[in-house]
């Protein structure tokens, strides 16, 4: 393990290739002298833990509007409850897919910038929540892969998702997940800053103008690789625990848990900066 001192963040890195522990003190985060420097680190590391940083709600819509453009969820709320108790979460249904690899936003636009969960009570058992630096992947494809993919492009679509956790659909809910529509994507992410990600997650359907068995095939062996030891980062919560992720450079999914235990998480996010080209 590694100790850094950048000009004034502090930080440890957890891993090789993803996630860093940040141990600067909640005020020195609130000051927002600090947000350049996260901005940097992030993008490099995928992932940011402030262990047990305690943020309230308020703090942590504070931390998140300096970090970048300041995005409240559809309904109109700063902070969304992320829960399985129906009085808290009245959509827990839209959790079901979070238990498989993706990525926030891949369906709109802009897919969303950073995201930070903040716990308030930990499950009685499971989950952890994971990620993945699609980044540091995408780097450690071998020269040959790195030809394959570099001009393939995938068809998501939110629907393909709902098969991961609901095999025999109703019809009205395909159709409803259908109008979410569709996006046809690279599976190489040229960022404007010159570095490259890899996109993939359970909305990725098939390879466009390839065969539909080698489509499968590439896909899971590069959501394979992509979610492996050297990327991949869990994070087993402790209460007070706030983690922020790039959701431009990583994927993530959540491990199932309890869903009688009350866990709950709280999430805030930015809006994205560059579209997925
Ligand atoms: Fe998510």
């Amino acid at each position: 393990m590694t100790t850094a001192t950048r000009t004034r963040l502090k930080f440890e890195n957890a891993k090789p290739n993803i996630a860093s522990r940040i141990l600067n003190t909640k005020e020195e985060l609130l000051s927002g002298e600090l947000s350049a420097e996260i901005r940097e680190l992030i993008e490099q590391r995928g992932v940011l833990v402030f262990p047990q940083i305690n943020f309230t709600d308020d703090e942590q819509v504070e931390f998140t509007k300096t970090l970048g453009t300041f995005m409240p969820e559809m309904a109109g709320q700063d902070v969304y409850a992320i829960s399985l108790d129906e009085k808290v979460n009245p959509n827990r249904d839209y959790l079901k897919g979070s238990l498989y690899w993706h990525a926030d936003g891949t369906m709109n636009a802009l897919p969303i910038g950073y995201a930070l969960l903040t716990s308030k009570v930990l499950p009685t058992w499971g989950g952890n929540t994971e990620f993945c630096n699609t980044y540091a992947a995408y780097d450690a494809l071998s020269a040959e892969d790195k030809a394959l993919v570099a001009n393939l492009r995938v068809m998501h679509s939110a629907w393909t998702s709902l098969f991961y956790y609901d095999p025999e659909p109703g019809q009205d809910m395909l159709e409803r997940m259908m109008g979410i529509g569709d996006k046809e994507l690279p599976v190489v992410w040229t960022h404007r800053s010159g570095r490259k990600s890899l996109v993939l997650g359970c909305t990725a359907h098939h390879v466009l103008g390839m065969d539909w068995t080698e489509s499968a095939r590439l896909l899971n062996r590069l959501r394979e690789h992509a979610t492996s030891e050297p990327f991949h980062y869990a994070h087993e919560w402790s209460v007070g625990d706030c983690v922020m992720w790039d959701n431009t450079g990583t994927m993530h999914r959540a491990r199932p848990y309890d869903p009688d235990c009350g866990r709950l998480l709280t999430r805030t996010k930015t809006g994205g900066e560059e579209p997925i080209a």
